[in-house]
């Protein structure tokens, strides 16, 4: 089976994921102001592994409750313990990665985290994004995207506006290895 590799993400419209120093209150309440899941539980049941950065998966330790259950969680990270947390199966570079995941049947990835996303796609890994955009500019944060080793074509799939100027686009991306 090959592996389909998804991006499902909320940015700001200057392109930014988290302020520097991690929050993401501009971003969660203008989703709750738009009044919808945004299509996330429909997103989310067709997937079976998240791959996250060590950045993604500290800032989930922050929730009120474990945000991945349910799902495989493969997290990219040179520093953190391999033992760090049951939940989770650390892997130290990309190709660990695609190993570890052929090993446990993955189908359906969400690939989450700038840096991580930013890995996939320059390798040619990534199928398809639905990017969520918020009506505010951040001015500096976390990058969304980042240098490339070459134009990544997409082929626009669909746009719906919610409400409070939420806009949620969708693309293949016209993959190029992998
Ligand atoms: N807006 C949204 O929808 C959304 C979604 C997800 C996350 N976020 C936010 O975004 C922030 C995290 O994103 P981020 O871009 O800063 O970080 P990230 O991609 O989640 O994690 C970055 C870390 O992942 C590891 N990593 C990444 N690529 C690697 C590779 N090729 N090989 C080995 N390790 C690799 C490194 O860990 P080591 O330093 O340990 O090597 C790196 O420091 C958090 O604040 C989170 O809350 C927002």
């Amino acid at each position: 089976m090959p592996l389909t590799c998804s991006v499902f993400i909320g940015v700001s419209l200057d392109g930014f994921i988290a302020r520097e120093n991690g929050d993401l209150e501009w971003l969660i309440s203008r989703g709750e102001a738009a009044g919808d899941d945004l299509g996330f539980q429909k997103f989310i049941a067709g997937i079976d592994t998240i791959v996250t950065g060590r950045g993604t998966y500290e800032a989930g330790l922050g929730f009120e409750t474990w945000p991945y259950e349910g799902l495989r969680v493969a997290v990219l990270s040179r520093e953190l313990d391999a033992d760090a947390d049951p939940r989770i199966t650390v892997y130290r570079d990309l190709d660990a990665l695609l190993r570890g995941l052929a090993d446990s049947g993955a189908e359906h990835v969400y690939v989450d985290g700038g840096q991580v996303i930013q890995t996939f796609l320059r390798e040619g890994l990534i199928d398809d994004m639905t990017i969520t955009t918020v009506p505010v500019l951040l001015g500096s944060g976390r990058p969304l995207f980042g240098p490339l080793n070459g134009d990544v074509s997409l082929v626009h799939r669909a746009t719906q506006v919610f409400g409070a100027s939420v806009v949620q686009t969708s693309y293949d991306v016209v993959r190029t290895a992998g």
